[in-house]
């Protein structure tokens, strides 16, 4: 369903990637592994148009989408987290979920359209938070938000950027079964991580960037 070939980007004279090839199959979990810099990031960020490859092409579905502006890739459906969360902190977790959803500001949503939230913040294990500012959940549960947010976009592709990095064991288990499901569900997800059990308890591929390509 995604496919890159020859990925290039550099900023300035820092060449970061280097040729990146691949070939994401529908329904399949891969993770990305690699050192600090190595570039994962930025691929991701290339994926879904946040940045611009310097030489390459992205097909998605067929359709050549390097050059889209972040809003078409999603609408395509590309999802994305960010490594840093980019929640919006000072609405509730179940308004950061509508938002995601509608992809627009809302007034009043339907009740079928809260009723699909509720459903989406009870997949992530928040529905008890429902009510909270994003802003002051715990850490793990504001990376679950951060995976409630790409399911509620409807993407079939997700990206997700370190999702347990920093986390504690109750949550990583959530998350760890929370992937589980998504894949059963056919969504195919790229993630980077560097937790070992957790990649061995989710991952159908595993890929290894070293020096801006991805070498096995
Ligand atoms: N927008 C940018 N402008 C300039 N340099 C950048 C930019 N984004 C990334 N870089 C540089 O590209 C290199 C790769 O960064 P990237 O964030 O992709 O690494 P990463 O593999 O995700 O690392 P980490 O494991 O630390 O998250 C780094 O040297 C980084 O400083
Ligand atoms: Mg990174």
């Amino acid at each position: 369903m995604l496919e890159l070939k020859n990925i290039h980007k550099s900023f300035g004279d820092a060449q970061v990637l280097n040729g990146v090839n691949l070939r994401l199959e529908k329904g399949c979990v891969y993770t990305l592994k690699g050192g600090n810099g190595s570039g994962k990031t930025t691929l991701i960020n290339i994926i879904s148009g946040f940045l611009k490859p310097t030489v390459g092409v992205v097909e998605f579905k067929g359709k050549k989408i390097a050059r889209f502006a972040p809003y078409r890739v999603n609408r395509l459906g590309i999802g994305r987290t960010f490594q840093d969360l980019r929640l919006a902190t000072q609405m509730s977790v179940y308004e950061n979920i509508l938002l995601a959803q509608e992809k627009k500001l809302f007034a009043n949503p339907s009740t079928e359209q809260q009723k699909r939230a509720d459903e989406i913040l009870e997949k992530v294990s928040l529905l008890e938070k429902r009510n909270e500012l994003a802003g002051e959940i715990s850490y793990g549960q504001q990376k679950l938000l951060t995976i409630g947010c790409c399911i509620a976009n409807d993407a079939d592709l997700l990206l997700i950027d370190e999702p347990v990095a920093g986390i504690d064991k109750d949550n990583l288990l959530k998350i760890t079964n929370l992937i589980k499901q998504l894949k059963q569900e056919g969504k195919t997800i790229l993630q980077i991580e560097h937790n070992t059990d957790y990649i061995n308890a989710t991952s159908d591929h595993i890929l290894q960037m070293e020096k801006g390509v991805i070498v096995c």
